[in-house]
């Protein structure tokens, strides 16, 4: 089994979006391990979008997520984030999925309400940044034997 870091974004929180997403991925069966609200300081949103330096949507993207509090949590079990992408849908709400968050609730890739980690070492990188070990849960999830075979 795997973690993700999946967070809520400002107009995520600031639109009520927050039950929504811990909603879904609680309901799909994974696992919460870890939740907090924190008004993110620029450097931990350099460290966190490291990738996108340079790039013309750094800028904005970065006085995006730091205009407000944003919800960030740890999800955890088989695939969780694989099937987290999935669950999110396209970076561009506009070609995203019905059915996925971005494409139920989202219209442009600069408000696009959620985040998800993209790869294993993107996931172990991200938990890292934005929590303490101390701050994940490890407790036991009894409804497993019901959700896996
Ligand atoms: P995250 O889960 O948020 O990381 O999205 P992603 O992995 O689908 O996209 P990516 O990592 O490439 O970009 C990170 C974020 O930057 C996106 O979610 C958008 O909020 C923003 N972003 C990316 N590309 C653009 C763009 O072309 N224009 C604008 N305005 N924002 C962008
Ligand atoms: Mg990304």
């Amino acid at each position: 089994s795997e973690r993700t870091f999946i967070m809520v974004k400002p107009d995520g929180v600031q639109r009520g979006l927050v039950g929504e997403v811990l909603r879904r991925f609680e309901q799909r069966g994974y696992k919460l391990v870890a939740l907090k609200m924190i008004h993110p300081p620029r450097a931990l949103l350099e460290s966190h979008y490291e990738e996108h330096k340079g790039k013309k949507f750094y800028d904005p993207l970065l006085a995006y997520i730091g205009s407000g509090p944003v919800v960030a949590m740890v999800w955890e079990g088989l695939n969780v984030i694989t099937v987290g992408r999935k669950m999110l849908g396209a970076t561009d709400p506009a070609k995203s999925d019905p059915g996925t968050l971005r494409g139920d609730y989202g219209i442009v890739t600069g408000r696009n309400i959620v985040h998800g980690s993209d790869s294993e070492s993107a996931a172990k990188r991200e938990i890292n940044l934005w929590f303490r070990p101390d701050e994940v849960s490890n407790w036991v999830h009894t409804a497993e034997r019901w959700i896996y075979e």
